[in-house]
């Protein structure tokens, strides 16, 4: 049932191209004008009524959650939150009639997840559900549901759920902002272009693996690693630290590129290696001299950055070049190496990829 992969985790990083293609499928208008959620079919004037969405999960559905933030901000001028569903669920959360709250689970089955939406409806807000899983709990209770078709995922370590998370994302985005009128025809059709690249465009980046097996040998036993990032490369960034926790039992930290200075620089000696993601141009000049400064300080930095940049390769130790997308869906892309190199870390440690320690696939209990 690994179809001669492994383990699952691999045999799923695989899937990606084909699991966000599905996910995509019936949603992209055929002239790329913009998105198509039948089940949805919301009307301007409901979306004109959201005065605020609120996105509650937990771990890499709250790391998609984060993106999501971003996206929705961005593309609709709404207001955005956060939460991870433990918190949200007890802390009186602010929620109305005009939130519109997105419960993001994989499994559907979260219990925190699940109070958090009952919470929300307590308050009367709308429910919107992303889950993998048809009919699922989490399903059942929401308002409305829109699937992610990611296919069965049975690595505790979330892989093609996450990546599936971001394409309804970007999705939700797009058609929210098309409603509203706040994003401009061609920005839209620029966006739509993009999300049906990216299949072919994960698929090229899984087909060269072999630097990022080189650097999870070489760096698979250093007890540290972290990740920095800007933008939404600091949300890729926390979800490429979680990963290789999980799976790896490497302590690792991500931190937004900017903070570094309020207290992690100090952590940052000779040897460590730090993961720099930089993807985002508008603050690319900026992430640019953060790592400087940790090169300052003889980090090992793995870069991330867009095929043909030549400028980050004067500063890093080595880089891994991601396709050219659109500047809203690279975390797409660029969450692909951060999983492999996970993998790859927790395979040279011989660690129990599929089911590491103390971690359930499905977390039913508080
Ligand atoms: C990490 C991981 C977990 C889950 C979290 C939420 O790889 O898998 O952090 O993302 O337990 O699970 P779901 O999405 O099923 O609610």
């Amino acid at each position: 049932e690994r179809g001669g992969y492994e383990h699952f985790m691999i045999k799923e990083i695989y899937e990606q191209p084909k699991a966000i293609r599905e996910t995509m499928t019936g949603r992209l208008a055929k002239d790329d004008s913009g998105v198509i959620f039948d089940e949805l079919n919301w009307t301007k004037e409901y979306v004109a009524s959201i005065r605020k969405v609120a996105i509650v999960a937990c771990g890499t559905a709250y790391h998609a959650g984060m993106v999501g933030k971003y996206l929705i901000e961005k593309l609709t001028r709404i207001p955005v939150e956060v939460d991870v569903a433990s918190e949200f669920r007890y802390r009186s959360p602010l929620v109305d009639e005009h939130t519109l709250t997105v419960i993001i689970s994989q499994s559907g089955e979260t219990l925190d997840t699940l109070a958090g939406l009952k919470e929300a409806k307590k308050q009367g807000s709308r429910v919107l559900a992303v889950t993998n899983v048809v009919g699922s709990s989490i399903a059942r209770e929401a308002d409305h549901v829109i699937y992610t078709w990611a296919g069965p995922e049975i690595a505790v370590a979330s892989t093609k759920a996450y990546t599936t998370q971001l394409i309804v994302m970007a999705l939700l985005s797009v058609y929210m902002g098309g409603l509203k009128g706040t994003i401009p025809p061609e920005t839209s059709k620029e966006l739509c272009h993009g999300l049906k690249n990216l299949p072919a465009q994960a698929h090229e980046l899984l087909e060269d693996v072999e630097a990022i097996k080189t650097f999870a040998e070489q760096y698979g036993f250093n007890e540290d690693v972290f990740f920095i990032g800007r933008s939404l490369d600091y949300a890729v960034a926390l979800e490429g630290s979680l990963k290789l926790k999980e799976i790896s039992y490497i302590h690792a930290e991500a931190y937004s590129a900017g903070e570094l200075k309020h207290g992690t620089l100090a952590l940052i000696i000779e040897g460590i290696p730090v993961i720099a993601l930089a993807t985002q141009l508008d603050v690319y000049e900026k992430m640019l001299s953060n790592i400087k400064e940790v090169k300052a300080r003889d980090a090992v930095v793995i870069g991330i950055g867009f095929k043909g940049d030549t400028e980050i390769d004067k500063y890093v130790d080595h880089t891994i070049f991601i396709p050219a997308t659109n500047k809203y869906l690279t975390p797409i892309l660029s969450v692909i190496p951060l999983q492999l190199l996970a993998y790859y870390a927790a395979v040279t440690r011989g660690c129990d990829v599929d089911k590491p320690r103390n971690l359930a696939k499905s977390v039913t209990v508080e």
